[in-house]
């Protein structure tokens, strides 16, 4: 969508006046899954979808948000944010405002509308890309009053704070980060222990393969509870070894030592999560590496077994995600499917050799109705840049 169009939605809502406009996308996770929480690294990439947020302030301190699939608008005063957790639409833009004016950002009255083209709940971190187009929009304004400087990182963790500690879902910071510090056709290798990273080159479009997302479109649901619950059941695993495997986190602790020091988890659910964190963890590294030259037959490899490990031992894919990898993977020209983002429903994503793409899609929605009774959607993910401002004549 055109700059043009994304300021035309916002002056039917809010009349006329002057705009800004800023995007953040959503991203897919190549490999890396469920180790963010527990300081492991991940290998996500930002996408081309995204959340767009058209704002422009007010002078009276009221918060207007609307958006362009939904009648209607949500208001709230700037100075008392802290109710609106558990509003049907919006509690994750009140959720940043709140947290950035907590921590100092000049957040003033203003009139927001968004516009989404990640398709929600759909494991893509739709929720992500709204905090961070918010976080974007509120200290952009912030800053030209202040004179300071963006920190993306900063709004990364902002955007985290706010899903943590205002929406209550635990989650880790690789959406948030992949939304904010994307990089156009390239993944990011995040260290989420210590927010080290570098970014790798994706060149599956020179080797005529690519990245297709594949949407169960099975809607998912409690998985905020479900998702915090993974986390505890890693935290109980992490207790029993801490002390005698000398680690910090979970993820820090190599394969060798898991075999050593996993006795000592007692509960065998825990140690089942524990197994998936420590050799996921594992994977990431070694795909980075293979991610580097290109290598996307043994990169194929890893997707699976990563896969398989998210069913078995952490036990978040659940009958659709598991039907439509199975599926993907059944395939002539595919070197490996994996489910994407939290679980449960959700995204799978496939590396696909670019002859095959269309029988792959064709088919696979067939097996796929066939066993879930659900209609699949396909995405051929191109890599994007992460948040940023949208100037008068671009496209959005
Ligand atoms: C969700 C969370 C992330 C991460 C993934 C699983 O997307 O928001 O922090 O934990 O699940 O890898």
């Amino acid at each position: 969508m055109e700059r043009k169009q994304l300021n035309d939605l916002f002056l039917k809502r809010f009349g006329p006046g002057p705009t800004r406009a800023f995007i953040a996308p959503a991203r897919v996770n190549l490999i890396g899954e469920h180790t963010d929480h527990q300081g492991g690294y991940v290998l996500p990439c930002a996408l081309h979808m995204r959340s767009a947020c058209v704002v422009r302030p007010r002078d009276d301190g009221r918060l207007r948000i609307a958006a362009s699939d939904l009648p209607g608008m949500v208001e709230a005063d700037v100075s008392d944010l802290a109710g609106y957790a558990n509003i049907p639409w919006g509690a994750y833009q009140i959720g940043v405002a709140h947290i950035m004016r907590q921590r100092g950002y000049h957040v003033s009255g203003m009139d927001m509308l968004f516009d989404e083209t990640v398709p929600h709940g759909s494991g893509l971190s739709s929720s992500a890309a709204i905090e961070v187009a918010t976080a974007i929009a509120i200290a952009t304004l912030s800053a030209e009053c202040a004179g300071t400087e963006i920190d993306l990182l900063e709004l990364a963790l902002i955007a985290q704070s706010a899903e943590n500690d205002y929406v209550g879902m635990n989650c880790g910071i690789m959406d948030q980060f992949a939304s904010a510090m994307g990089k156009k056709n390239h993944a990011i290798f995040l260290r989420c222990a210590d927010l080290s990273y570098r970014y790798v080159p994706v060149k599956w479009v020179e080797q005529s393969v690519a990245l297709m997302i594949c949407n169960t479109n099975k809607p998912r649901s409690l998985i905020e509870s479900a998702y915090n619950k993974r986390r505890e059941e890693c935290d109980t695993a992490f207790r029993a070894v801490q002390e005698k495997a000398g680690i910090q986190y979970l993820a820090q602790m190599t394969p060798g030592a898991f075999e050593e020091y996993k006795s000592m988890i007692e509960d065998p659910i825990a140690l089942k999560r524990a197994r998936h964190v420590v050799y996921e963890n594992d994977r990431t590294v070694h795909a980075c590496e293979l991610l580097e030259k290109s290598d996307f037959v043994a990169f194929g490899a890893l997707m699976d077994r990563s896969h398989d490990s998210l069913r078995d031992d952490f036990e978040v894919t659940g009958a659709e995600l598991d039907a439509m990898v199975d599926a993907a993977r059944a395939q002539k020209g595919v070197l490996g499917a994996r489910m994407t983002g939290a679980g449960f429903g959700g995204c799978a994503v496939a590396l696909v050799k670019d002859k095959d793409c269309d029988a792959f899609i064709a088919n696979v929605s067939k097996i796929y109705a066939a066993r879930t009774g659900y209609t699949a959607s396909f995405y051929r993910a191109q890599v994007s840049d992460g948040a940023r401002e949208i100037k008068d004549t671009q496209d959005a």
